[in-house]
């Protein structure tokens, strides 16, 4: 074990793990863990390696800026980077990137500069055109450009491959990759061309994106959209050199999601959602072989930033990427079941703290008052808690009992969808008993929710 002296020079040399919870046909799989990097993905590779190519060029020197346009893994590694080198750095964001991306980012040291998400490529405000021209009017400052920079290939030319083929004893038969700019997949393709050219490079890309069409048909398909985050375009990328890639699996969201939680449960191994593609890819390609096979690909990010997505049962719920059981009655449109113990609620005797911060916690706007037999006697919200407060502090110690709303909107499970409706029309909530007892709440999101994924008659 060695001392690091400085965070960048643990950028690299990542781990590699053979998978053993999935069926690979006659193949051996190889994950390699650029999760392990201390940015947290792959992209802090090529962050390195761009930064010193404007650096040996001297395109950026001491107190130089550098730009980009992104808010994902680059935009975290060229943070890691510019912060240990002493450069600013400038990141161009479309505004319907995630709080939780931008807060992370700022947090690295990074200047986040939000644009229009609603134009596309050629418009002013479009984040790539907004990036070029702020570096081209900027002093001594770098639009890094990682769709277009040479150096982001380079990084995995000269790094990644070089590391995974010693890794798996020089012995490797193919390598399953994603595409995001292609810098991995052209990196990649160009070391193993050389060094063992019968190796077969596989592309693994979301159902939707027009790369796996084009490398197996070389015509851009119709686009779609998807939810897995990092890879897919609707382009092909300056950087990327598809020529180099024999054949393309597409893989859909749910294989994905569903791929990288089975690679947490079983090798507990935390990986993103590309992650799964990849996975998903790579076992498709092996099962696909009639004779053993080495085979490679990535965990590329960490898991940690979609734990309230596809690591979440209720967003994978909501999205239809999980099936619950169904009863053919209102209960499938409650989100969370009190059947389960999953419904969030509140006793008459709690305080109205206790009320405020399960709501704050749990992200709700009203709670369900159950007694101790387990009926429904009330609804508390945001209003009833603001009311009681708002004239003496003191109150908040208050019992829920005397700000709640007793008048209930209860219905029968096997009421039909159009009991809700006079509900919702009142900004109520749908309070879903059977006889006597609580099975959960329904409100506006829950229908619509159900509605968009096609609605099945319950009544
Ligand atoms: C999260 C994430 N970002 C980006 C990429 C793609 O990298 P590149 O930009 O090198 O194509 C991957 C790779 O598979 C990825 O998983």
């Amino acid at each position: 074990m060695t001392v690091h002296s400085n965070v960048l020079d643990m950028i690299g040399n990542t781990p590699v793990v053979e998978t053993t919870a999935f069926d690979t046909g006659p193949c051996r799989l190889f994950l390699k863990l650029e999760n392990q990097n201390p940015g947290g993905s792959i992209k802090d590779r090529p962050a390195l390696t761009m930064v010193e190519a404007a650096e040996k060029s001297g395109a950026i020197g001491p107190g130089g800026t550098l730009v980009e346009a992104t808010a994902g893994n680059t935009g975290l590694g060229l943070a890691l980077v510019a912060r240990q080198k002493g450069y600013r750095l400038l990141l161009v964001i479309p505004d319907k990137m995630s709080q939780e991306k931008i807060f992370n980012l700022q947090a690295m040291g990074a200047e986040v500069l939000l644009t229009r998400s609603d134009v596309g490529k050629g418009h002013p405000e479009y984040y790539q055109d907004m990036a070029q021209r702020i570096a081209a009017e900027t002093g001594n400052s770098v639009f890094v450009n990682q769709f277009g920079n040479e150096a982001n290939p380079l990084a995995h030319e000269t790094g990644t491959g070089p590391e995974l083929w010693d890794q798996t004893g020089r012995d490797l038969d193919a390598v399953v990759c994603g595409v995001g700019s292609g810098g991995t997949i052209t990196g990649l393709g160009r070391f193993f061309r050389k060094v063992n050219p019968a190796l077969e490079m596989v592309l693994a890309d979301p159902e939707g994106s027009v790369l796996a069409d084009y490398v197996n048909t070389g015509e851009i398909g119709p686009l779609g959209s998807w939810l897995v985050e990092g890879i897919g375009e609707d382009f092909i990328p300056d950087v990327s050199d598809l020529s180099l890639v024999s054949r393309a699996y597409t893989v859909p969201d749910r294989e994905a999601f569903l791929t990288a939680r089975r690679l947490l449960r079983d090798e507990g191994i935390l990986a993103g959602s590309s992650s799964g593609t990849l996975i998903a890819g790579a076992l498709a390609y092996c099962r696909d072989q009639t004779g053993p096979k080495n085979v490679a690909t990535f965990v590329c990010d960490s898991g940690n930033k979609y734990l309230s997505k596809m690591y979440n049962d209720y967003w994978m719920l909501d999205q239809g990427f999980l099936e619950r059981e169904r009863h053919g009655d209102l209960r499938d449109l409650i989100a969370r079941s009190h059947a389960d113990g999953a419904a969030v609620t509140v006793r008459p005797e709690d305080t109205l703290a206790t009320a405020l911060s399960r709501m704050k916690l749990y992200d709700v706007s009203q709670l369900p008052v159950l007694d101790g037999e387990d009926r429904a006697v009330g609804i508390i919200d945001e209003s009833d808690i603001l009311w009681a407060v708002h004239h003496e502090h003191e109150s908040f110690q208050g019992g829920v009992a005397s700000a709640m709303s007793a008048n209930l909107e209860t219905v029968e499970r096997t009421a039909g969808v159009e009991a809700l409706i006079p509900i919702f029309r009142r900004d109520l909530t749908a309070v879903v008993v059977d006889g006597d007892a609580f099975l959960g709440v329904v409100t506006r999101i829950d229908l619509l929710n159900r509605l968009r994924r096609g609605l099945r008659e319950t009544s």
